[in-house]
């Protein structure tokens, strides 16, 4: 059973969601938790994910590792994105089964449901038709492991994977780097350096209209961990975990624009892409359970941009 004493292995425990979990998890009261950095453990490498398995024998693994980025990283590293998250889930899945884990959580993405999705996306339309060109190498290795869940539960008559499928998650620890950020962590940088150099106007890409939907880290973790909680009653099959509210990314800049204290002009840049119109997961049917996020929008961006000023990135890049 999953108690305060189980031993817990959360892998990319530095990461944006990682951390969220570590902290989600300190404060319940979980006491028995074993986490390592890349340069301690390579995730990609099987035979040392093998050996820490053997050696540390996690009962319950949140495997919040991966390659991760924005549209630019995405399109510059594709190969990068498709082998190691391959490699990471691999390595971890065959590692967990060998080794006897009880209950494992992998991430999806929103990504890998195709471009032409119904919204908000219910979870059956995975594997309906062709994903978003740009990402597609980091959606087939989603789509993978998704399916590399559902496949070792069938084959070894076990509940042991559970696969969640959060939409864009941000906050604390989120990457402020504008090279490979997601866009609510490039949009608060990008403001935020607005203020700072007291500029008139803020050029942004696109029509500002296309609809997103947006879930603070804490929340992904309290999704985390209620399902690892409530694993029994789950089928053996993918969840869309988020807030069911989508944002114009015109309303979420001028969220920002507040929250930063940026008092000039966003100035929309029409000629550049704005991409798929609506992203919105559908996730009713983890919600049945009982699950509920609790942190709004706007209290999200501001815990997200105190955190960003008090952070050493934000004092060493800026
Ligand atoms: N962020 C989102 O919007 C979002 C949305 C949907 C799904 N997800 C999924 O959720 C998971 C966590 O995402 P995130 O945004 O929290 O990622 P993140 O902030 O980029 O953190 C990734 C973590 O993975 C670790 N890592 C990367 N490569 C590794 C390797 N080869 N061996 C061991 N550890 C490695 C890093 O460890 P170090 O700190 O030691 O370098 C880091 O802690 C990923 O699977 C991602 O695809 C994220």
């Amino acid at each position: 059973m999953f108690s305060k004493t189980s031993k817990i292995f959360v892998a990319g425990h530095r990461g944006l969601l990682g951390s969220a979990i570590m902290r989600r998890l300190e404060a319940d009261g979980f006491r028995n938790i074993v986490t390592r950095s890349k340069a301690e453990l390579d995730l990609t490498d099987a035979a040392s994910v093998d050996a820490f398995f053997k050696s540390e024998r996690p009962e319950y693994v949140f495997l919040s590792a991966g390659r991760t980025g924005g549209i630019i990283a995405n399109i510059a590293y594709p190969s990068s994105f498709l082998h190691e998250n391959i490699s990471m889930q691999d390595s971890v899945f065959e590692a967990a089964e060998r080794h006897g884990v009880t209950r494992l959580i992998f991430y999806g993405s929103s990504c890998m449901y195709p471009k032409s999705s119904p919204q908000p996306i219910p979870e059956d339309c995975l594997l309906t038709g062709p994903v978003e060109k740009t990402s597609e190498p980091y959606a087939v290795a989603k789509i993978a492991g998704v399916v590399a869940c559902r496949a070792y539960n069938n084959q070894y008559r076990s509940k042991r994977f559970i696969s969640l499928v959060p939409n864009s998650i941000y906050g604390r620890n989120d990457n402020f780097n504008l090279e490979s950020s997601h866009v609510m962590a490039g949009l608060i940088r990008r403001f935020h350096e607005a203020r700072i150099e007291g500029a008139l106007k803020l050029d942004l890409w696109g029509t500002g209209r296309p609809r997103r939907e947006f879930l603070h880290a804490d929340d992904a973790a309290s999704a985390s961990i209620f399902a690892m909680a409530n694993s029994d009653r789950l089928e053996n099959t993918h969840y869309n975990i988020g807030t069911g509210e989508d944002h114009s990314i015109a309303d979420l800049a001028s969220m920002i624009a507040e929250i930063v204290g940026y008092n000039g002009e966003i100035v929309w840049n029409t000629s550049k892409p704005d991409g798929a119109i609506r992203k919105v997961l559908d996730s009713t049917r983890f919600s049945s359970f009982g699950w509920r996020p609790l942190v709004s929008l706007h209290d999200g961006i501001r815990e997200t941009y105190e955190w960003f000023l008090d952070s050493g990135y934000a004092k060493a890049h800026i």
